[in-house]
């Protein structure tokens, strides 16, 4: 059984997210989303239209997330790798080569994002049609 990680916010869900975690999803067997908890997002001064509770229900309920648990801080990736045995650690391409030093505990793999659109630009769409 291969596990795979991905990280993220996922705040007010699009297409380009749902492609990210089928692609994830089908490079193993369980998927393991770490979602951003709202203080670990006021930390890296974002902050998501919907709260955390609200982001993970919408997370957990798509069809190829197995498990979401919180994304704390930047320190706990090695941890989460080892603790859920982890497999594969799955990113899209705005951050290649980030996390290469993770490829010491598992595979790390960069898919390709979808292009146009991200929760930025609708977030920028809804500003602009106000
Ligand atoms: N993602 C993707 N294609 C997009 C948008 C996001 O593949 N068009 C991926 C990201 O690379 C990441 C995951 O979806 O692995 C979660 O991304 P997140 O940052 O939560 O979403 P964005 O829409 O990129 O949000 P923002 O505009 O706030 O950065």
């Amino acid at each position: 059984m291969k596990r795979v990680i991905t990280y993220g916010t996922y705040d007010i869900l699009h297409y380009g997210h749902i492609n990210l975690l089928r692609r994830a999803k089908e490079l193993g067997d369980y998927l393991l989303v770490a979602l951003s908890s709202d203080e670990f997002n006021k930390g890296k001064h974002k902050t998501s239209l919907l709260n955390y509770e609200n982001r993970k229900a919408v997370v957990e309920s798509i069809r190829y997330v197995d498990m979401v648990i919180p994304e704390e801080n930047w320190e706990q990736k090695i941890e989460d790798i080892k603790k859920y045995n982890i497999d594969i650690f799955v990113m899209g391409d705005d951050w290649e080569g980030k996390f290469d030093f993770l490829k010491e505990y598992c595979e790390v793999i960069y898919l390709p994002r979808t292009p146009d659109i991200s929760t930025t630009q609708i977030k920028n769409d809804i500003n602009e049609k106000k």
